[in-house]
């Protein structure tokens, strides 16, 4: 009777945990320089301290996996990368995107050139076959503050690995000493790839900035829905407290409907309220700027406790709001033709060990939803144990991955 009983619990347990497929598990990351020689002069010049890379934002695109490593620290030797899928190797090395000089720091007088990356958090794939990436400009973010460049969106032709376009953020796009682009959403229908925008929060300066790639014009929207829940900051993650005040972080976009406007949902990182709004608010650049907008904004409602969230991705044949859980060690859902509360929101993955820090997701053109956990608090206040593996990927497809949860129709 007991081994019925625990058999029934395991098989309980089994169903309402998606599987995940773990694609890629790192100790720490290395790099796929043309030679040893090469490795060894970046160890020696301090270009490459191996602990101080942290794989942060990712991305699919055909056989490609982007990984970005941001230049928290001293010593990354790349920030924009990508790993091949097939044939896959769990402890694969990165490779620099679109190659190792984009991603290498001017030195002296050297000029930095259009299509370098100095660091980088997260990218976008579009379904035009563009790498969308914002670029801070900022290296050594937690030593030497070095700023390289102003931050810039640059994009690149996935096909050819061309750049297609580097558009620095203006001054007015920012805010002196608060700023803070660590994501980049973009919003194309496809086939019109020369309508696209892309939305760029700035976790650090409350404020959404619009770049539309038609007019090749950018412009900063305000709002208090923007801003942090002062209640929310505090948290602890992976045994390390923390107290962040990261405003607008996570956009998702819902389906277009016949003119091409979407839903937009947005949250702040230290909040567990998700808001929405009209895309044709945001697109527009006098409607994005007259405060009688303010009204449009709307409180879609509140994930429950302990729900904060980085990023967030919408799978549109399934309707369901998909979304990083930091404190929960996981990711959650919501299907948007229900009323967002805690009743309605479902995990769809949790695991204290494996997954400590959601950093990014992703759904790819398959709807498979990407997962990487990089125990970013223990990285950024602690120290990360280089003989556990400290960095995961996993795969699911979305299907799955909301079955027997509230998310499912
Ligand atoms: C996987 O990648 C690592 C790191 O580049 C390499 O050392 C190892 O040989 C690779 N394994 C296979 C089976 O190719
Ligand atoms: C976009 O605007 C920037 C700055 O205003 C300018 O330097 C750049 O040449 C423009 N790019 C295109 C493709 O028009
Ligand atoms: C967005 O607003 C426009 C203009 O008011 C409206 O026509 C459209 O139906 C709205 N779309 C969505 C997805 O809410
Ligand atoms: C933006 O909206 C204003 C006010 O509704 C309108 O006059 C203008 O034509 C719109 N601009 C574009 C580029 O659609
Ligand atoms: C969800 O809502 C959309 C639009 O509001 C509707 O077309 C669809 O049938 C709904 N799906 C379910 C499963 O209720």
């Amino acid at each position: 009777m007991l081994k019925l009983a625990l058999l029934a619990g395991l098989v309980g347990f089994c169903a309402a945990a998606a599987k995940l497929e773990e694609v890629f598990a790192w100790k720490e990351v290395s790099y796929a320089w043309p030679n040893d020689e090469a490795r060894n002069e970046a160890v020696k010049n301090g270009e490459y301290i191996r602990e101080n890379n942290l794989p942060l934002g990712l991305e699919r695109w055909k056989d490609k996996l982007f990984v970005t490593v941001p230049r928290w620290k001293s010593g990354v030797a790349s920030s924009l990368n990508y790993v091949p899928l097939s044939p896959a190797n769990k402890t694969a090395s990165l490779i620099p995107y679109p190659d190792w000089k984009a991603n290498t720091i001017p030195k002296g007088e050297e000029k930095l050139e259009d299509n370098a990356i100095v660091s980088t958090f997260r990218v976008s794939a579009d379904s035009c076959d563009r790498l969308w990436v914002i670029d801070t400009g900022v290296a050594d973010i937690l030593g030497g503050y070095k700023i390289i460049a102003p931050p810039a969106i640059v994009i690149f032709d996935l096909t050819t690995d061309k750049l297609i376009r580097r558009y620095n953020l203006k001054p007015e796009d920012q805010k002196a000493d608060a700023s803070f682009f660590a994501n980049i959403i973009v919003d194309v229908i496809p086939g019109k790839c020369d309508e696209a925008y892309a939305y760029i929060p700035d976790l650090g300066g409350y404020g959404l900035v619009v770049y539309s790639y038609a007019e090749n014009d950018s412009w900063r929207i305000k709002h208090n829905y923007f801003h942090f829940d002062p209640i929310q900051g505090d948290m602890t993650i992976g045994g390390v407290d923390i107290q962040w005040t990261d405003g607008i972080f996570g956009l998702a976009l819902g389906p277009a409907d016949e003119t091409g406007d979407r839903t937009v949902y947005f949250h702040a990182l230290a909040s567990t309220t998700e808001f929405s709004v009209n895309s044709s608010v945001l697109k527009n650049k006098t409607i994005a700027l007259d405060s009688l907008s303010y009204d449009l904004y709307k409180i879609e409602g509140n994930k429950g406790e302990k729900s904060q969230t980085s990023a967030s991705v919408f799978d549109e044949k399934a309707n369901v709001l998909l979304f990083t859980q930091l404190v929960k060690d996981g990711v959650a859902c919501w299907n948007a033709n229900k009323t967002l509360n805690a009743q309605n929101v479902g995990m769809v993955a949790e695991d204290h060990e494996n997954l400590i820090f959601t950093n990014d997701i992703k759904v790819d053109s398959e709807r498979n939803l990407w997962i990487l956990s990089d125990k970013m608090p223990a990285f950024l206040y602690k120290k990360l144990n280089p003989e556990e593996i400290n960095y995961r990927i996993y795969k699911v497809a979305v299907d799955e991955a909301i079955r027997g949860t509230p998310c499912e129709a």
